[in-house]
């Protein structure tokens, strides 16, 4: 977004309203980094508690940059002159409940006092009027026809007359006029209200997820990554698409020409190539931004985020670095101070569970959902040595010794596995030394810690079995993890977590949590609860 004619998006659990009403400058894909180019912007005004019981869950701008419609979570609308001081909306109205989820909304380009929303299953007319600030009409329309409709996806206003489209998932457009007689002086009452779904016109098989108007064009984005431009009377004029692009989310449109002119001006036989010698940016629902070059019908890479969740974060110990590890199998790492991408691997074979980077943060180690673990390098992302293939389930957590001499992983097969490093040659490596089943329930924390008399690890690991367990590292040999201690520590309640207490007095402590909201500490040594 940026531009006037954009929408701002915010999430279902936004509560303010972040507004910058100016151009992108430079434009956003000028510089190699398009994403520090947004993040440099600044809010100019904060709405606060504009909605503050359901969050916003859709939001646009008028075409003349003055007004905001907001539409809740629940059931409020809320129109906003933003520049005003007050945190009080122009005037709102309340939903009936079975218009449903209202996921999307649209100021008319011609007219800032009239916006359309729609859920999927009811597109809502609305008229607010200025010299009656708080009244705010409403009505909604549900298409009668007699084929399948399908459900909504977005509304817009045509540019060039009174109708408005509503794309669906059945690859249609629901086209929407007045209906009946004309009255002018009435009009501004009525015309929310005699707006009627006209025709249903069949674009495609696909479903339609965006659509939009481009100057004299409408435009739509569907499922299979496709983008489509059609004239004012719904005349096919061009397609731009490319394999293996996601369902489109939003198509974004330059505000200049592109730098080279490269369409000669003089090509008038091609008006419709003309009209679309306009870049733009697309987002898809697998978090990928692309940018399209219309001359040459290009799709370049902006951007590429996880598509799935994201399961593991690890904070480098010495550099402001932050690695990010998604289901997807994507890791990143990100420089937080610059906000700077700087590498990234993508994983095929499994998603990415868990990370922990050693203490001294030369290797970032990489637990999978197959139960493999990589220990890659910090900087380069490079194995550093063959992945380990020694867990039977999804490695849920991993964690190094504070001498990085040891490191430790617990799976969802309630095993804990342990590795030692070796030097070769001069360079640090892992090696397998053991596992064990030491859990019959899930494992909820692996602890390493140092031994009160000596500067050796000790290792031990909590699990819903109630069972804490300490292993004896310095006994332990190839396939031979030796078990020091095993201690129930809770009668009733399911343990949940596990940390070092810190050291305030001459006991030590460990400090756990339980699901019956109960924290308690136990001596280190005696694991009697204090
Ligand atoms: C608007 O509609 C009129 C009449 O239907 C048509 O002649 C004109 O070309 C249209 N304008 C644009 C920009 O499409
Ligand atoms: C260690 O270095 C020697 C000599 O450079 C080489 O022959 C040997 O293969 C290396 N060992 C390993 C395990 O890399
Ligand atoms: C570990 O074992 C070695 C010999 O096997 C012994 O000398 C050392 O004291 C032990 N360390 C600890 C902390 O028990
Ligand atoms: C554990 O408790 C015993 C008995 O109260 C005490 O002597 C010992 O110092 C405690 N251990 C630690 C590590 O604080």
């Amino acid at each position: 977004g940026g531009n006037r004619r954009s929408r701002a998006r915010c999430s279902d659990h936004c509560v303010g309203l972040l507004l910058r009403v100016s151009s992108l400058e430079p434009p956003l894909w000028k510089p190699p980094t398009p994403l520090r180019t947004l993040l440099h912007r600044i809010p100019v005004r904060t709405i606060f508690e504009s909605h503050p019981e359901d969050g916003v869950s859709a939001i646009a701008i008028s075409q003349d940059a003055k007004y905001l419609a907001t539409i809740s979570a629940g059931t409020r609308v809320c129109v906003w002159k933003w520049t005003l001081p007050t945190e009080k909306p122009m005037c709102s109205t309340e939903l009936r409940p079975e218009f449903g989820h209202q996921e999307y909304v649209i100021f008319n380009p011609q007219n800032p006092r009239e916006f359309v929303s729609n859920s999927k299953t009811q597109v809502i007319f609305y008229l607010w009027v200025s010299r009656d600030i708080g009244r705010m009409l409403s009505a909604s329309a549900t298409p009668t026809f007699n084929s399948v409709v399908g459900h909504f996806s977005q509304s817009v206003f045509h540019f060039n007359n009174s109708q408005a489209l509503t794309g669906t998932s059945a690859g249609k457009l629901v086209v929407w006029d007045v209906v009946g007689p004309h009255t002018p002086s009435k009009e501004l009452q009525a015309k929310p209200h005699s707006m009627k779904a006209t025709k249903l016109v069949p674009m495609q098989k696909d479903s339609l997820t965006v659509l939009k108007v481009y100057e004299s064009c409408i435009v739509t984005g569907d499922v299979k990554g496709q983008v489509k431009f059609y004239d004012g009377q719904l005349q096919f004029l061009t397609c731009y698409s490319r394999s293996k692009v996601g369902p489109i989310r939003s198509i974004s449109f330059s505000k200049t020409p592109p730098d080279p002119p490269s369409a000669s001006p003089s090509d008038s036989s091609n008006s419709v190539s003309l009209t679309l010698n306009r870049n733009f940016i697309l987002s898809t629902s697998d978090a990928t931004v692309l940018r399209v070059a219309t001359d040459r019908t290009n799709f370049e890479k902006v951007m590429e985020e996880a598509k799935k969740a994201v399961n593991a974060v690890a904070c480098h110990p010495r550099q402001a670095l932050v690695a990010v590890g998604s289901d997807c199998g994507l890791l990143k790492v990100w420089d937080y101070q610059q906000t700077k991408h700087l590498v990234s691997r993508i994983f095929t074979e499994a998603g990415i569970q868990c990370l922990s980077y050693d203490p001294q943060g030369y290797f970032l180690a990489a637990g999978f959902t197959d139960g493999s673990v990589y220990i890659l390098d910090a900087i380069s992302l490079q194995s550093s040595c063959r992945e380990f293939k020694f867990s039977r389930g999804p490695i849920t957590h991993i964690s190094f010794s504070h001498d990085s001499e040891y490191f430790a992983t617990a799976d969802e097969k309630y095993s804990v596995t342990v590795y030692k490093s070796v030097l070769q040659n001069g360079s640090r490596r892992w090696e397998h030394l053991a596992g064990l089943h030491s859990h019959y329930k899930p494992i909820r924390s692996i602890l390493f810690g140092v031994q009160l008399d000596s500067n050796e690890p000790r290792l031990l690991s909590l699990g819903e079995d109630r069972q804490l367990v300490e292993y004896d590292l310095n006994s332990s040999s190839k396939d031979h993890l030796v078990v020091l201690h095993r201690d129930r520590i809770e009668q009733m309640a399911v343990p949940l977590c596990l940390a070092w207490y810190p050291q305030l007095s001459t006991e030590s402590f460990i400090l756990t949590a339980n699901n019956r909201y109960k924290m308690k500490l136990y001596n280190t040594t005696t694991k009697m609860c204090r």
